[in-house]
């Protein structure tokens, strides 16, 4: 039984987080720096496109979000499924992302890809994709072995976007980056060792703790890390979570909660960005005090930092850091996902 305070107990801690997880959160700002030499050079291209799956995907998300936001003048899509959009042709350059290279959702897309003359590279540490990519002269983006892939964030994002740079203004690129790093690295002291008063991500865990973590985001910008946060509950701490999109949401979802008799299961954690448009403020405020008039336990967070790349990770490493304690509390090791890999494995009898 976990009590208040337990979370500052590292030898408690270690006790669960039998398989390490903890270490890797700690090293993902080294491992966002490794990442960014990462890269391979890809032609000019009409449209990108992104397949992968869980935590693979993820990365594809923040590339879409980021190319967007500056105003990048192609369409960018993230497939998440086994089959290629209809206009998927040769003008089209897709990053089939798969950390174990076995994902058999990312492969069926890489055969169309092949059939479909597409431009193709593979950003994987092993597996079917890694032959794949060796078998067709497809570039491939080597990644280290032996993580989970949800720990695996910026070896999954940022060697496409290291990739994408010439398309960019490329100083302004590094330099969000660097602010990206030194973000992390005071988060990374913060979120292992803060005591809990003073640790963000404990005290989330703890809102969390007993409840069904609620998460919104903003279409277009944190509506990427919402989906993320709720993966990283759904997957560390092996418990339920549900994301929506402002605006979308006030168009439905929040008629559902008006009569909501368990009401008090609940926690709403609203993901805020400064660069939300007016009008999704003004609906991020309006739901709030909705909820909060219902008696519902409202929290927000935004990310550290004045560009999007620091935004985006550190709210996102928010979110990786309370999943964490939030398993912690919970008594589960963070790491094994045994009816993932159950299904994986039944898929392929
Ligand atoms: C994350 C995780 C899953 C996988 C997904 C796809 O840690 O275990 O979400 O990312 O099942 O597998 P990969 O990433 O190997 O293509």
């Amino acid at each position: 039984m976990i009590v208040p305070g337990d979370l500052d107990d590292l030898k408690r801690v270690a006790q669960i987080d039998r398989s390490g997880m903890r270490e890797l959160l700690l090293r993902f700002p080294e491992q966002l720096a490794r990442a960014w030499q990462l890269s391979v050079s890809v032609p000019d291209f009409e449209r990108l496109i992104v397949c992968g799956m869980g935590g693979s995907a993820v990365g594809g998300d923040y590339l879409r979000v980021y190319l967007t936001h500056k105003r990048f003048p192609k369409p960018v899509f993230v497939i998440r499924g086994y089959e290629l959009p209809p206009f998927a042709d040769a003008n089209t350059l897709i990053f089939a992302v798969s950390y174990s290279g076995n994902t058999e959702e990312t492969l069926s897309c890489v055969a169309e890809a092949v059939e479909r003359d597409c431009h193709w590279a593979a950003l994987t540490s092993d597996g079917r994709l890694a032959e794949l990519a060796r078998a067709h002269g497809a570039p491939i983006i080597q990644i280290p072995k032996g993580m989970p892939p949800r720990t695996a964030l910026g070896y999954l994002f940022l060697p496409m976007l290291k990739s994408l740079q010439c398309f960019l203004d490329e100083s302004a690129v590094e330099t969000e980056l660097t602010e990206a790093l030194d973000a992390l690295k005071k988060l990374a002291a913060r979120y292992a060792e803060a005591p809990e008063a003073e640790n963000p991500a404990e005290r989330l865990a703890h809102a969390w703790h007993g409840h069904i973590p609620i998460i919104y985001g903003s279409h277009g910008l944190t509506d990427v890390v919402a989906r993320r946060w709720k993966a990283q509950i759904n997957e560390n701490a092996e418990a339920p979570a549900f994301c929506n999109v402002v605006p979308e949401l006030q168009h439905n979802e929040l008629m559902g909660w008006e009569h909501e008799p368990h009401r008090e299961l609940f926690v709403y954690t609203l993901l805020r960005d400064p660069d939300e448009h007016p009008q999704i403020k003004r609906r991020f405020e309006l739901s709030r005090s909705f909820l909060e008039d219902q008696g519902s336990l409202v929290l927000e967070f935004s990310g550290e930092g004045e560009g999007l790349l620091a935004r985006l990770l550190s709210l996102s490493y928010l979110g990786d850091w309370a999943s964490f304690y939030l398993a912690i509390l919970y008594a589960r090791d963070p790491t094994p996902v045994p009816l993932i890999d159950t299904l994986k494995a039944r898929l392929t009898q």
